[in-house]
């Protein structure tokens, strides 16, 4: 059993931590503090716009490797809460 079945059992308790962990894995390492776009800017202009960052994951490589729950869950965590 793959981890997004796993994801869909749990949600949405598990997909916020998951989110974060996915963003730690596939995302921070272009997005830390001093980049051009670092994580808070990027939670401020997506608060609550999770469509538009996958979105744009379809039209940025970012999103090749990343299935589409995937990709959902981190735009999820990234639009939300903190
Ligand atoms: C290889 C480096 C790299 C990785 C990995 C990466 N990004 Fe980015 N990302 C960029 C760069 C560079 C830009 C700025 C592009 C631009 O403004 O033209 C960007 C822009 C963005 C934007 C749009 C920002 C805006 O101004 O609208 C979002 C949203 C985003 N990234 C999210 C993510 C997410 C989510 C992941 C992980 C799944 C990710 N990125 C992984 C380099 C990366």
């Amino acid at each position: 059993m793959g981890r997004s079945v796993l994801a869909l059992l749990f949600m949405p308790a598990l997909s916020l931590a998951e989110g974060r962990d996915l963003y730690e894995h596939h995302c921070i390492r272009c997005h830390r503090e001093d980049s051009a776009k670092p994580t808070e800017f990027l939670k401020a202009k997506f608060r609550g716009k999770p469509e538009a960052i996958v979105e744009l994951s379809k039209r940025c490589p970012w999103g090749r490797n990343l299935s589409q729950m995937e990709i959902e869950i981190i735009a999820e965590w990234l639009s939300g809460v903190e």
